[in-house]
């Protein structure tokens, strides 16, 4: 009888660690991870930079940027606001964008090359729509300042 229930109970606790190794779920990586870390990113800001600058809807903005010292405070931007490890410095997205007239069509436009760099490195659908809610959400920050 004790040999039976020693049984049954080793049987009752290999299910119960069964149950849970199988629905314990790994936490999801980070967005950052999932781009590729700080790599992906540095690729994607370089290719943006070439969309953008040949988009004439939008590149006159632009007139006056250096893209050496642009591009890496956007590095660090996208690398932190995706958990990545960097510190972003600069400004934040209204201080960084007043005084422009960024207009709702402008940023729009640069959310359209933003998209066409991402289908470039062939980002996965999730991926680019967390980024697009991301960049998204700053809209009333950056526009009609
Ligand atoms: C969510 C969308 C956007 C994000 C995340 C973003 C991000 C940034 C960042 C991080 C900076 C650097 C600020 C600093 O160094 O303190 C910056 C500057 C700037 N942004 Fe944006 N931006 C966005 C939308 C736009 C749009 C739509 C335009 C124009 C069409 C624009 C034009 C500029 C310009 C001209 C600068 C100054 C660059 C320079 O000359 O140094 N941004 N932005």
């Amino acid at each position: 009888m004790k040999r039976l229930m020693t049984l049954i109970s080793a049987i009752v606790l290999s299910i119960t660690l069964g149950a849970c190794a199988t629905s314990t779920k790994q936490p999801e990586k980070s967005l950052y991870d999932r781009l590729g870390g700080k790599e992906a990113i540095t690729a994607v800001v370089g290719h943006l930079w070439g969309v953008a600058s040949k988009d004439d809807r939008i590149n006159s903005y632009f007139a006056n940027t250096k893209p050496e010292v642009f591009a890496p405070a956007l590095i660090d931007f996208l690398c932190q606001g995706s958990g990545g490890p960097c510190e972003y410095k600069g400004q934040d997205m209204h201080a960084a964008h007043v005084g422009m007239q960024i207009t709702g069509a402008a940023f729009d436009a640069l959310a359209e090359d933003i998209v066409i760099t991402l289908d470039h490195f062939k980002v996965p659908a999730k991926e680019k729509n967390e980024v697009m809610a991301m960049l998204g959400g700053m809209k009333p920050a950056v526009i009609n300042h």
